[in-house]
């Protein structure tokens, strides 16, 4: 069993869709070992992005992502990382497969719905952005803290 991070972004939250976000990731097997909502600050939102700094996309989407609340969720899965990847689809909603999370709810590249680890280290690293140590290690975690 591996674990993954997915947020369900502001988008999808002020939507009303975060219930049928989280009954499609149970339905694709996951299960949810961590859940929150919040409203990320500025610094939390662009420490969450770094790694996106330098594109030109990383001042609207800081923006975006604080403009209401989000939904982080640990979830657990056999192939957690990769699976989770291809049950969201594509970044940009007009490649997604169709029946993806993706395909069905984003609205753009940027309003895309959710957001999921892309690899198993950043999972662990994001799993700490959002959840506490003993949590993360509730959930079965041992390697994440
Ligand atoms: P996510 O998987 O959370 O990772 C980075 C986010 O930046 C991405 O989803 C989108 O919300 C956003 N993003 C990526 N590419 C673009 C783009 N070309 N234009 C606007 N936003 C983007």
């Amino acid at each position: 069993m591996e674990l993954t991070l997915a947020i369900i972004k502001p988008d999808a939250v002020a939507r009303n869709l975060t219930g049928r976000i989280l009954a499609h990731l149970e339905e694709q097997g996951f299960r949810i070992r961590g859940l929150r909502m919040m409203h990320l600050s500025e610094t939390q939102a662009r420490e969450f992005y770094a790694v996106h700094r330098e594109r030109p996309f990383y001042e609207s989407l800081v923006r975006f992502m604080t403009s209401g609340p989000v939904v982080p969720v640990l979830l657990e899965r056999e192939n957690a990382v990769a699976k989770l990847r291809e049950v969201i689809g594509a970044t940009d909603p007009a490649e997604a497969k169709p029946g993806t999370i993706r395909a069905l709810y984003a609205e753009s590249k940027e309003r895309n719905a959710i957001h999921a680890s892309d690899a198993p280290d950043t999972a662990r690293r994001e799993a700490a952005f959002f959840f506490a140590g003993a949590d993360v290690l509730a959930a079965g975690g041992r390697e994440l803290v």
